[in-house]
């Protein structure tokens, strides 16, 4: 898995593209539910129902995402286990990248 960005591989902006169809619409080839279905549109949260994701430091969600998959966070599982089953470890960096930059973008 690349951390790094490799601009020659795979341009930046197919790689947002990539991100915004997870995070707002999901991605049915992988069965994977929209982030925005619970959290709210660009992850700006649903009171009540899911916490706000956007401009949450990058680390922070992936260690939450990475929590689930090794089954030590409870908190929310049902919710959020289905989920993170179908995120790589690709889609979750770039993910949470991009739900970092979306509060930076709002302020
Ligand atoms: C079926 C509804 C649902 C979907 C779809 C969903 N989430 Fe969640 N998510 C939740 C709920 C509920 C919580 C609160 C869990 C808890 O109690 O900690 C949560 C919490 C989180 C947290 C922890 C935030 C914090 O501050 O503790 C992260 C990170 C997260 N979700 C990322 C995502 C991402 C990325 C996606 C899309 C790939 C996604 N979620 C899709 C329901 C959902």
């Amino acid at each position: 898995m690349a951390l790094v960005h490799e601009p020659d591989s795979r341009g930046d902006i197919d790689d947002r593209e990539i991100r915004l169809r997870e995070q707002r619409v999901g991605d049915e080839s992988k069965q994977l539910q929209a982030c925005a279905n619970c959290h709210g549109p660009d992850g700006s949260g649903e009171r009540y129902a899911a916490p706000y994701l956007a401009g949450q430091s990058a680390v922070y969600l992936a260690n939450a995402i990475r929590e689930w998959k090794a089954g030590t966070r409870h908190s929310g599982e049902k919710q959020m286990g289905p989920v993170v089953l179908r995120l790589d470890d690709e889609d979750i960096a770039a993910l949470s990248a991009y739900l970092e930059s979306l509060g930076e973008a709002s302020h």
